[in-house]
């Protein structure tokens, strides 16, 4: 394809390409094959085409841009005008923490092909070339993490013929979901804050826009910002934006207009209307929710309110930050494919929305972007190129880890097939790093980001970053194995090696039972503020021997105890962070501490999941006290109240108190365990799972102290029923009923 860009470089303005079509006869059909560097929208006689936005989307656009493909017969068969308007969006201008220019690039550019077919098998193809006219566009700035400006009274300037862009990418059909709006939100209040600020409250944190519908007076101006929260004195708060201004200007072109942002979106429960002509209608107003179009396949209700509303926590959590990359906020200066978050959230997301293209996507950017090495940097796609982020365990082992929990939920063996190549080099990349050959000792590592343990602000947290690293090594190594047996692969070396590992890791991190760090120095390079405190005697690190299966049977009912009391000795409070969290209650459930695991999804006091629910959050916040409890925030530069990773919790509702576990034998829910946890303080219990083959249901509840239950199995699953009372049952299609 031809790409194109304007002849005088607008910055943050963004500009029209445009060419006026007319075909020699009339087509039966006619097709438009569009894409830009930047964000665009396709327009015919000066109507946006399709329901998509934010198109081309992102990918890791050094390998690959998409294409959309639009069919315009009934807007262009008789030719007309067509317009391609380009904002910066994330492949011009600035991405990244620090707001590094992408690909140093300055000017949006744009490749189109309209393809008329006719009658007789013929075909007449336009495509954008220098005979394209560029104007400059209402939309006077555009950025994503600044926001937008548009001017409804601005008449677009004439800048010349396009011509021949000096970059030109490599172009691929999609390949993910489109990005849409869903939910559209009315403002639940609008009042004015002790400062004297107008806030408009939407009532639920969440991703996208504020559209305006109204007729003003021309040049009249209407100007907000965003928000997450409001602080103690009930004054709006943004600081945790950093450097992102989310802000949204819009000049009245004095006719009725319904006005949104074109190339950029935001992370934002409030608004504070900064320009209003007059008294404010809150009616003007409607935030959009935006983000991949994923169908909905969870759902999930309890007798127990608070976690009813953790529930919604992670699915917004979840709404929020599947912009067609997996975020990790969609709000601040960052928003980025952080590859930690995403395995951590994989399993639970999976369960929550059909999200195996939408994972296939990213998971071929982080395959492209995967170094000749084997190593694998902390986001996908890489916008900060300046290496700035990590090759860290539990971030790169997103490599092995996604691609299995994908193809363990829908079954597809060519998604594995696909990946099991990066798998394997992503193992041998840790195989050959440092001088340990079966534990991974250097680099610099996220560690349990985070955690509780090392003191108040230290972010990697206490447990040794090559305990984790090493652990993680184990566990990939593993994947690999389960994979290459899947796919019929030669997998004796890495058999091998696993065996290696596992022996390794304990005669250097178990010690009678307990983690130790035998004859390994407790140095790793921590580039910010080194851990006060860094020991192997962390909640984690028991997390991770006993979920992992690092630990002997022997040693396992000694680590699950002392994993136990150190749980207890906090006040029944967790101190893990990313790399724990998700496996802390699955350790003690497994281990005979479902009673334990259930005290701490329920603990209301900091820091635990229902606490942030307790402080009013409607997502899942990044740190366990985002809002403390007199109401101040944790620091303003790593504070986000949309972060899905601790939403990972619901993989152990769904799979442990729901009881619902796909067998590895029966992948894409062909065969199942139901063997439910129930506890009487839920009350009752209902989760469900409409699976390829239909939905799946779990559901218990209590009855005069005992737990009856309910399970729904579709066509095409075998269910192994296991209940505590000991009935063990196997069964297909049907309605089961127990207790
Ligand atoms: C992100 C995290 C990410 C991390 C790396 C942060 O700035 O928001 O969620 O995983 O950096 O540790």
């Amino acid at each position: 394809m031809n790409w194109i860009k304007s002849p005088q470089d607008t910055g943050e303005q963004a500009v029209y390409f445009q060419k006026e079509l007319t075909w020699s006869r009339k087509p039966i059909r006619v097709e438009a094959k569009v894409t830009a560097m930047g964000v665009y929208n396709l327009l015919v006689n000066g109507k946006k085409i399709g329901k998509q936005v934010l198109t081309p989307g992102w990918t890791s656009y050094i390998n690959r841009v998409q294409v959309q493909t639009y069919d315009v017969t009934a807007e262009l068969a008789a030719g007309g005008s067509v317009a391609v308007e380009v904002g910066q969006g994330w492949g011009v201008g600035t991405i990244g923490y620090g707001h590094t220019p992408h690909f140093n690039d300055t000017q949006v550019s744009t490749a189109a092909a309209i393809t008329a077919y006719f009658a007789d098998d013929t075909a007449e193809t336009v495509e954008t070339g220098t005979d394209w006219d560029c104007y400059t566009h209402p939309v006077l700035s555009t950025d994503i993490y600044n926001g937008e400006t548009w001017d409804g009274t601005y008449q677009p300037v004439l800048l010349g013929k396009a011509t021949v862009s000096d970059k030109t990418f490599h172009t691929v059909p999609q390949v993910g979901e489109w990005i849409t709006t869903h939910e559209r939100l009315r403002p639940v209040a609008l009042f004015t804050a002790p400062n004297g600020e107008r806030i408009i409250d939407f009532g639920q944190n969440m991703t996208g826009w504020v559209e305006l519908h109204i007729k003003g007076q021309r040049g009249d101006v209407i100007a907000f910002d965003h928000a997450e929260v409001i602080d103690k004195d009930g004054n709006f708060y943004r600081g945790n934006y950093r450097t992102a201004k989310a802000y949204a200007r819009f000049v009245l072109s004095g006719e009725e207009e319904t006005l949104a942002p074109h190339f950029t979106f935001y992370g934002f429960r409030y608004i504070r209307v900064l320009e209003y002509p007059g008294e404010i209608d809150p009616a003007v107003f409607t935030a959009v929710v935006v983000h991949s179009d994923l169908k909905r396949t969870g759902d999930f209700h309890c007798g127990h309110p608070l976690i009813n509303q953790l529930y919604h926590n992670v699915i917004w959590g979840q709404k929020s930050n599947y912009l067609d990359v997996p975020t990790d906020c969609p709000q601040r200066d960052e928003r980025l494919g952080w590859t930690g978050d995403a395995q951590v959230f994989c399993r639970t997301a999976a369960i929550n929305f059909d999200v195996e293209k939408f994972f296939a996507k990213w998971l071929g950017d982080m395959a492209l972007e995967q170094l000749e090495s084997g190593e694998i940097y902390g986001i996908v796609p890489n916008a900060i190129q300046d290496g700035h982020t990590r090759c860290s365990a539990a971030w790169g082992d997103a490599a092995c880890i996604c691609p299995w929990e994908i193809y363990l939920a829908y079954g597809n063996q060519e998604l594995l097939r696909t990946h099991f190549p990066m798998m394997k080099k992503w193992v041998d990349y840790i195989h050959g790093a440092g001088k340990e050959e079966y534990l991974w000792l250097d680099g610099v590592h996220y560690g349990d980001w985070l955690a509780m343990d090392a003191g108040y602000g230290v972010c990697e947290g206490a447990t040794p970053t090559h305990l984790i690293a090493s652990a993680f090594f184990a566990y990939s190594c593993k994947l690999v194995v389960k994979a290459g047996r899947v796919l019929g692969e030669d997998v004796r070396a890495y058999e091998a090696l696993y065996e290696k590992i596992v022996s390794k890791f304990r005669e250097c991190y178990i010690e009678n039972g307990a983690p130790t760090v035998k004859g390994i120095a407790l140095e790793n390079e921590y580039p910010q503020k080194k851990p006060p405190v860094i020991t192997p005697d962390t909640q984690t690190a028991r997390v991770l021997m006993l979920h992992f299966g690092l630990c002997t049977e022997e040693d396992r009912p000694v680590l699950a105890k002392q994993l136990a009391e150190l749980v207890l000795e906090n006040g029944t409070h967790l101190t893990t962070g990313f790399v724990g969290t998700p496996y802390l209650l699955h350790a003690l459930a497994e281990n005979g501490y479902e009673k334990l695991a259930y005290d701490l999804l329920l603990q209301e006091t900091f820091p635990s999941w229902l606490f942030s629910v307790k402080q009013g959050a409607t997502t899942m916040w990044e740190h366990w006290d985002g809002v403390k409890e007199d109401g101040t925030f944790w620091k303003d530069s790593m504070n986000s109240y949309n972060h899905y990773a601790y939403g990972a919790v619901y993989d152990w509702i769904f799979g442990v108190a729901a009881g619902i576990k796909v067998a590895e034998d029966g992948p894409g829910y062909e065969k199942v365990t139901i063997a439910p946890v129930p506890d009487e303080r839920l009350g009752h219990l209902t989760a469900s799972v409409e699976t390829r083959r239909g939905r799946l249901l779990s559901h218990w509840e209590y009855r005069e102290g005992r737990p009856l239950y309910r399970f729904e199995i579709p066509a095409g699953t075998t269910a192994k029923i296991v209940l505590p009372g000991g009935t063990i049952e196997t069964v297909t299609e049907g309605v089961y009923m127990y207790g």
